[in-house]
C-alpha cells in the first residue's frame, strides 16, 4: 500500500474511533468566515493537533479544528481553519483534509474564501458564488504519482463547481433578497497581495475574484469525484487608488459584515442535500 494511503487508513481510523456514523457534507472556512461554527451543534470537537498527519494551521483569523455537528439537518464535518500555500506547506499537505473526507465518504464539499473583487461591477462585502477557476498561478496538487485507488490521472474540470448547486445557490440568494454575484476565481499563491500590474493581468485572464485558497481543495476533491460549492466574500477591491492601501485587518472586517449572508446560503443548501 502506498505511503498516501497507509497514512489515510490512518487518520480516518482515528477519525472513525470518535465519529463513527455517516457524514453528508464536509464544510471549509475561509478567512475571517469562521461565525458559521455558530450555527452548528457539535457533537465532537477535534484539535488538528490530535489528528494523525494533520498539518496545524498557523495564520491569524484560523482557529485549527475539526468540528462534527448537525447542521440544516446534516452530519456535517468543519474545518474551522485551513492550509495555505503561503503557509509553506506542500499543496498535498494542503489538501490532505479533502483527501480525509472523501476517505470517510463524504460526498459533497463547501468552501468559503474571502477574495480581493477583479470585476468592476462588484464592491467590498459582496457574494461571489464561484462558477469556475483559473488555477495557473498556483501549484497542481495532483502532481506527482497518481493514486489510481483515489482518482484518475488525467481529471476532468469542465466542471469543477456543481451546477446543480450553484442554481439551488441562486435560488436561496434570491428568496432571501440578496445580490449575489458569479464568476470566476484566480487562485494566486500569497502572501503579498497584488501589484496594479498583476491586477491588470488577473482581470486580462479573465478573473471576477483572486484570493490565495481554495482551488487547490477544489481540484482534489474533484479527483475524488465530491460535489463542490464554493462561495468568496469579496473583501477588497484590485481596481483601487493608490493611497487606499490593504490590510489583513480589512480583509477580516469586511468578512465579518458579509458572513451571515454565505453562512444563510451555506445552511439552506446543506439542509437540501
Ligand atoms: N488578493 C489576493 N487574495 C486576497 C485578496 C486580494 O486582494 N483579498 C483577500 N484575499
Amino acid at each position: 500500500m502506498s505511503d498516501l494511503l497507509k497514512k489515510l487508513e490512518e487518520t480516518t481510523a482515528y477519525i472513525k474511533s470518535i465519529y463513527s456514523e455517516p457524514i453528508a457534507a464536509g464544510v471549509i472556512l475561509g478567512s475571517g468566515l469562521g461565525n458559521l461554527t455558530k450555527e452548528l451543534e457539535v457533537v465532537k470537537e477535534i484539535s488538528y493537533s490530535d489528528v494523525p498527519h494533520f498539518p496545524v494551521s498557523t495564520v491569524v483569523g484560523h482557529s485549527g479544528k475539526m468540528l462534527i455537528a448537525k447542521l440544516g439537518g446534516k452530519t456535517v464535518l468543519v474545518m474551522s481553519g485551513r492550509f495555505h500555500y503561503y503557509e509553506g506547506y506542500a499543496p498535498q499537505l494542503i489538501t490532505y483534509p479533502v483527501r480525509v473526507m472523501k476517505a470517510l465518504g463524504i460526498g459533497a464539499l463547501f468552501l468559503s474564501n474571502a477574495a480581493g473583487g477583479v470585476n468592476p461591477n462588484f464592491k467590498v462585502g459582496d457574494l461571489m458564488i464561484i462558477n469556475d477557476h483559473i488555477s495557473f498561478f498556483t501549484p497542481n496538487p495532483l502532481v506527482g504519482k497518481n493514486e489510481e485507488a483515489l482518482g484518475t490521472r488525467f481529471p476532468d474540470m469542465t466542471e469543477p463547481y456543481s451546477k446543480d448547486l450553484i442554481a439551488k445557490a441562486k435560488e436561496i440568494s434570491a428568496s432571501a433578497g440578496y445580490d449575489v454575484k458569479e464568476g470566476t476565481y484566480v487562485a494566486v499563491t500569497g502572501p503579498t497581495f497584488e501589484t496594479k500590474a498583476e491586477y491588470r493581468l488577473i482581470k486580462i485572464v479573465g478573473a471576477d475574484a483572486v484570493g490565495m485558497s481554495t482551488v487547490q481543495e477544489v481540484i482534489v476533491a474533484r479527483h475524488g469525484d465530491m460535489k463542490v460549492f464554493a462561495m468568496s466574500v469579496i473583501t477588497d477591491l484590485g481596481i483601487r487608488e493608490e493611497e487606499n492601501v490593504i490590510t489583513h485587518e480589512e480583509v477580516l472586517a469586511a468578512a465579518k459584515e458579509a458572513e451571515p449572508k454565505l453562512t444563510h446560503i451555506f445552511v439552506k443548501l446543506i439542509e437540501s442535500l
